[in-house]
């Protein structure tokens, strides 16, 4: 299939020379996407320049002449399904050798060529730090070479035109890669350094936004309160110029965009500085997604997160003082390695008394190259199952709680899409990104801001009727 005498090409990329691979009429791509809203982004602009290429989208990955997988590894899990989706398009390879297979993504940047040994039908392998590069990749590969792309580089400033998957909320990506330890996390060997994007060009893409007529942008990075501090530049009281706060001031009245939305955000560096900006910009939703992880200081502490629980919990006091209705998500994990009944009810007890209103939970997996999963405290995936299901149990029963002070209220909902349940139904979001689900017609009120009096609250979503202003005759 591929030798390994392999060239270096400019870009820093492994050329295996002598795949079969062949450049051909091809026409079609698909792509499935794992993971973060960091890959969701990734993927619409691989798509944006796939488009430009030429290639029109298949929903079925069984008609595309060219499928991309861009991958997720942040749990065993997650990756599992990766080969199991591979498998299935490798064997179609064989009866059609035009077919392009590029694995991209998390897999492929912590795999590199072990995913060629593994998978030798794949003609292109790219980390995520070349997803605005596919089309370099893609060109190499129809020459007939397969490619390994994983190496760290400089990340391309955007200049691709996104196909996005909405034409009413956008994600904006504001740093890419993550320079935090967590002990337990692959991010970082995966998504490589902090790399900000600077405010004009992260305005301009709004700006673009805005004239196209989306409503809502959700600014991204898998720890944003990072932002700015690898761009030069400080204050005259010696603080970085380019905070995330700075960056809101910068962003927050693009014309068009009415809702403006960031995550994901450390404990570590959430500021009341950026608690007042949120509270002081209109555009600014009261959503805030503030991952906690554990509400034990001992665990909090081997995970290397660099807060106590007591930090986060006056956190959450003082988005409260100052948006007293502010919706708070987060992520936590289960049994990481020697926690302790104890220690887990530590994170019962900071669910219960914070009340979330959406929790993302996770049993702890062991990740390679990471220090916690060589410790030998492990536990067990009995005892890591048990966990989840009473935290799960909790988080529902206080999310349902929380729901409740929607029922009778007024809340803007931004009209998304028709509800995929119920065509007579469209659904959209809060401000605090409660999902919410109306009587309408989506080809009138896609993209609109509708006031709805909320008659039924479940645990993650809502039910109501649109108010109609009464039309006033002149
Ligand atoms: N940057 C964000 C989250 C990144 S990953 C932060 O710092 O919080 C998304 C979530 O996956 C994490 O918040 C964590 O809850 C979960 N996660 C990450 N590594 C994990 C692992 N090894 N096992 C289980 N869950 C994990
Ligand atoms: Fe992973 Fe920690 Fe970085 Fe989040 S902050 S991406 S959990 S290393
Ligand atoms: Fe997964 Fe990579 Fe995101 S590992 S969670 S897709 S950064």
């Amino acid at each position: 299939m591929w030798n390994n005498l392999f060239s270096r090409s400019p870009l820093n990329i492994t050329v295996l020379v002598g795949s079969e691979s062949m450049a051909g009429s091809l026409r079609r791509y698909h792509i499935t996407t794992f993971g973060c809203q960091m890959n969701k982004a990734d993927s619409e602009r691989m798509a944006g320049i796939l488009e430009e290429m030429g290639f029109q989208w298949s929903d079925d990955p069984n008609h595309a002449d060219v499928i991309l997988y861009n991958t997720c590894t942040i749990r065993d899990n997650a990756e599992q399904k990766v080969y199991s989706y591979l498998g299935r398009q490798a064997k179609r390879k064989h009866e059609q050798p035009a077919l392009t297979l590029i694995v991209a993504g998390c897999v492929a940047q912590q795999e590199g060529e072990a995913l060629l040994r593994r998978v030798p039908e794949l003609d292109l392998v790219m980390g995520p730090q070349y997803a605005n590069r596919l089309r370099d990749l893609l060109e190499q590969v129809f020459d007939g070479n397969q490619i390994v792309a994983t190496e760290p580089v400089h990340i391309f400033e955007d200049i691709t035109k996104p196909r996005r998957d909405s034409t009413v909320t956008a994600w904006v990506n504001v740093i890419y890669g993550c320079n935090e330890r967590c002990t337990y996390c692959v991010v970082p060997n995966v998504r490589g350094v902090e790399q900000s994007r600077p405010p004009e060009a992260i305005r301009a893409e709004m700006e673009i936004l805005g004239r196209q007529g989306y409503k809502e942008v959700t600014l991204l990075g898998q720890n944003i309160d990072a932002y700015g501090r690898d761009l030069p530049g400080v204050t005259l009281e010696g603080r970085h110029q380019h905070t995330l706060t700075d960056l809101l001031y910068v962003v927050h009245d693009v014309p068009g965009i009415d809702r403006l939305r960031f995550a994901t955000s450390h404990p570590r560096y959430f500021t009341e500085r950026l608690i007042h900006a949120c509270a002081e910009l209109p555009n600014v939703c009261e959503h805030f997604h503030i991952p906690f992880q554990s509400g034990d200081n001992t665990i909090l502490k081997a995970m290397a997160r660099g807060y106590t629980p007591g930090k986060y919990r006056r956190i959450i006091d003082t988005i409260r003082r100052y948006m007293p209705d502010a919706a708070i998500s987060a992520d936590a994990i289960v049994g990481f390695p020697g926690e302790t009944e104890a220690q887990f009810q530590n994170t019962l007890n900071l669910v219960e008394d914070i009340g979330f209103d959406q929790l993302n939970t996770a049993a702890y997996s062991p990740r390679p190259g990471t220090p916690a999963a060589l410790w030998d405290n492990q536990i067990s995936e009995e005892v890591k199952t048990d966990r989840l299901q009473r935290l799960n149990h909790l988080v529902a029963t206080k999310a349902a709680e929380r729901s409740q002070r929607y029922l009778d209220r007024v809340e803007e909902v931004l009209v998304e899409d028709q509800n995929p349940k119920d065509p007579a139904q469209v659904m959209g979001r809060t401000r605090g990104n409660r999902l919410t689900f109306f009587e309408g017609d989506i080809r009138e009120l896609k993209g609109k801001t509708v006031p709805v009096q909320i008659t039924t609250a479940r645990a993650f979503s809502l039910s109501g009727e649109a108010i109609v202003t009464p039309l006033v005759c002149a």
